[in-house]
């Protein structure tokens, strides 16, 4: 980590703050609103502090590594299409028929001489330092509390590596990990997860579970632990794969794990299969708290680190986030992976405020009727892909998958109920809408067809529309209509929600000369000009089998559910920066934010 500091001092425009900082929300505040700007830049905290339990630390804490597009691209050594360029020739290798076939074959072949980690006999320079099971603190490391209902500190930037029961299989994930005192830690694997799989398997044993955390070292050793790979594969072999060179691991002090031996600390341990603790609530990467529930916990046997270590965190919460460009990386780089099972998939795209699992869009060669629904139940079949509640897929004629405008207006021109599907299926541990966790609805749109003919009849304007909304539905408060251009505009209404908005839904009909998708948010909180924050609430909001109507028009209750909707479980709150820190930090000259970014992407909460 100190050569990438010295790296992204030349070559990543570092920002280095050498003031005191508190870990408890401080540096995450400043790191959370680093990464929205449009030019965001890596962070050093050279002095991080924590006034509650009277600590200064003597390690400094690196930030937002991965901060936009070019860095994370030069973390990568080359664009990530090459990388998937290069996954692409692989998948399709043959056997060559010529001597200059051969000869072709070769570097590719070469390049997979590297795939495969080194197993190192010595020790590595994270183990310089060593520090005995009883001596073990883990209030030493500069551990982040991002949000104020944070339930306590968390490494948010920890590689987490297991093995099978067997010891055949090797693993790396990125999952947060509480710490609940100075030696355990909560392991937030979720039950989809290769590590909670691997658990399965210890617990049925009844034997305790080696783990062994990493922090720092090569960046991409991150990067490689939230990569959905496929179960079974260890991730250092992509790392060897994109480096170009092979992972170099050395064995874990005190279990059989090998991990990287250029990380800058290593946290070793058990987790006892018998034993879960309650885990979070924290403030997630859906812009939601993730509620409280059980987790297994680790007991820590030992923590090595090299001699100048540095913690390496990043901050989750409401989009655009770090994971905006380690997730622009991963869409690139596993596309050609999807093709074996989709072959006229021509890209994807999975916009940052659908936060990955909640929207993706598909750009496809259409070869016949049914073919998008064909798609749509492979992606919902695989993998981490599986997770995604909302997915459209478009024409290969249709614009670039990015530029949003252009792709909505091919959307909503070829929008018809009758080419929607709304199913069920497994969806992400994070999701908090579905009436039952790990299951709920599914959207798919078929916007692969023609330009549909019918459009709204009688259009009107934002003010008439409102007032007529309002004598036949009281609880709305603002109206604006978007892409009235197109042969279904999107009606988007905030509510002041006192009852279901089913049971008001007949009433909305009655409108259908004039709208054609409706959508309905609540007033607090959202602002009816920011389409992106828009995007995101709905998108995270809505389960599609309980709140999408398609006929008579396409009604979408995007509004927060409660008792009123017959909703049993705890609906979480959004996260949001304590307004005191905000107001001290913008004060020391820390931040330079107005009302209109606060506004723009939900940092406070509001209501006007
Ligand atoms: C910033 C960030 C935080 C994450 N936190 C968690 C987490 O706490 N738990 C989890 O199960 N997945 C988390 N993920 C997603 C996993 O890293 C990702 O699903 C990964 O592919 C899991 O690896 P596995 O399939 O080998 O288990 C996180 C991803 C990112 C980018």
């Amino acid at each position: 980590m100190n050569d990438v500091i010295q790296w992204l001092k030349e070559n990543g425009n570092l920002k280095i703050i050498d003031e005191p900082l508190d870990v408890e929300l401080e540096i995450p505040h400043i790191a959370y609103i680093e990464v929205k700007k449009d030019d965001s830049r890596p962070l050093l905290f050279t002095n991080p502090i924590n006034r509650n339990k009277n600590i200064e630390y003597d390690m400094p804490v690196l930030m937002n590594i991965f901060a936009n597009k070019k860095l994370t691209q030069n973390i990568f050594g080359k664009h990530p299409d090459r990388v998937a360029e290069g996954i692409d020739k692989l998948l399709k290798l043959k056997p060559p028929e010529s001597f200059m076939a051969k000869l072709k074959m070769i570097p590719e072949l070469f390049a997979l001489k590297n795939v495969f980690p080194k197993r190192l006999k010595s020790t590595g320079a994270c183990q310089q330092l060593i520090v005995k099971k009883e001596d073990v603190d883990l209030d030493r490391l500069p551990i982040l509390k991002t949000w104020e209902e944070d339930g306590g500190a968390f490494i948010t930037m920890g590689q987490v590596y297991t093995q099978s029961l067997d010891g055949e299989m090797q693993n790396l994930g990125m999952y947060r990990l509480q710490q609940y005192d100075k030696n355990h830690l909560g392991m937030h694997w979720q039950i989809h997860k290769d590590a909670s799989h691997f658990f399965d398997q210890y617990q049925k044993a009844g034997k305790k579970m080696p783990v062994t955390v990493g922090i720092g070292g090569d960046p991409l050793y991150i990067w490689c632990g939230q990569a959905p790979m496929p179960h079974g594969m260890f991730e250092m072999l992509l790392y060897g794969f994109v480096r170009g060179k092979k992972a170099r691991l050395v064995k874990s002090m005190t279990n059989d794990i090998y991990i990287p031996e250029d990380v800058d600390i290593v946290i070793e341990g058990f987790v006892d299969p018998e034993k879960m603790k309650i885990e979070g609530p924290f403030g997630d990467h859906t812009g939601y708290y993730t509620l409280e529930e059980p987790y297994p916990v680790m007991e820590i046997e030992t923590i090595t680190m090299k001699e100048k270590p540095v913690f390496q965190a990043t901050v989750v919460g409401k989009p655009p986030l770090e994971d905006k460009y380690m997730g622009w990386a991963t869409e690139r780089i596993f596309l050609p992976m999807l093709k074996p099972m989709a072959p006229d998939l021509i890209d994807y795209y999975m916009p940052e405020n659908g936060v990955f699992h909640n929207l993706i869009l598909g750009k496809m060669k259409t070869l016949y009727k049914g073919h998008a629904q064909q798609f749509m139940h492979a992606f919902w079949g695989v993998g981490q892909m599986s997770f995604v509640k909302h997915a459209i897929f478009v024409n290969e004629d249709a614009p670039e998958l990015h530029d949003d405008m252009a792709i909505t207006e091919y959307i909503l021109n070829r929008l018809d109920p009758d080419k929607i599907l709304i199913t069920q299926g497994i969806i992400d541990a994070l999701d908090h809408t579905a009436n039952e966790t790990l299951v709920g609805g599914k959207l798919g749109i078929d916007a692969t067809g023609n330009i549909v003919q019918s459009a709204v009849e009688k259009p009107l304007e934002d003010s008439e529309l409102l007032k007529k909304m309002q004598e036949i539905y009281s609880s709305t408060v603002d109206l604006r209509q978007y892409f009235t251009e197109t042969k279904n505009p999107i009606c988007i209404v905030t509510i002041n929600k006192t009852k279901s908005v089913k049971s008001d839904i007949e009433k909305l009909f009655t409108l259908k000369k004039h709208i054609k998708v409706l959508i309905i948010v609540d007033k607090k909180n959202n602002d009816i000009d920011e389409p992106y924050m828009l995007i995101w609430r709905v998108v995270n909001n809505i389960d599609a089998q309980r709140d999408i109507i398609t006929k008579p028009i396409i009604v979408v209750d995007g509004t927060n559910k409660s008792e009123l909707d017959g909703f049993t479980r705890e609906w979480p709150g959004d996260t949001f920066c304590t307004k005191e820190v905000l107001d001290s930090l913008q004060e020391r000259g820390l931040i330079d934010i107005d009302r209109a970014f606060i506004k723009k992407f939900g940092l406070l909460p509001f209501n006007d």
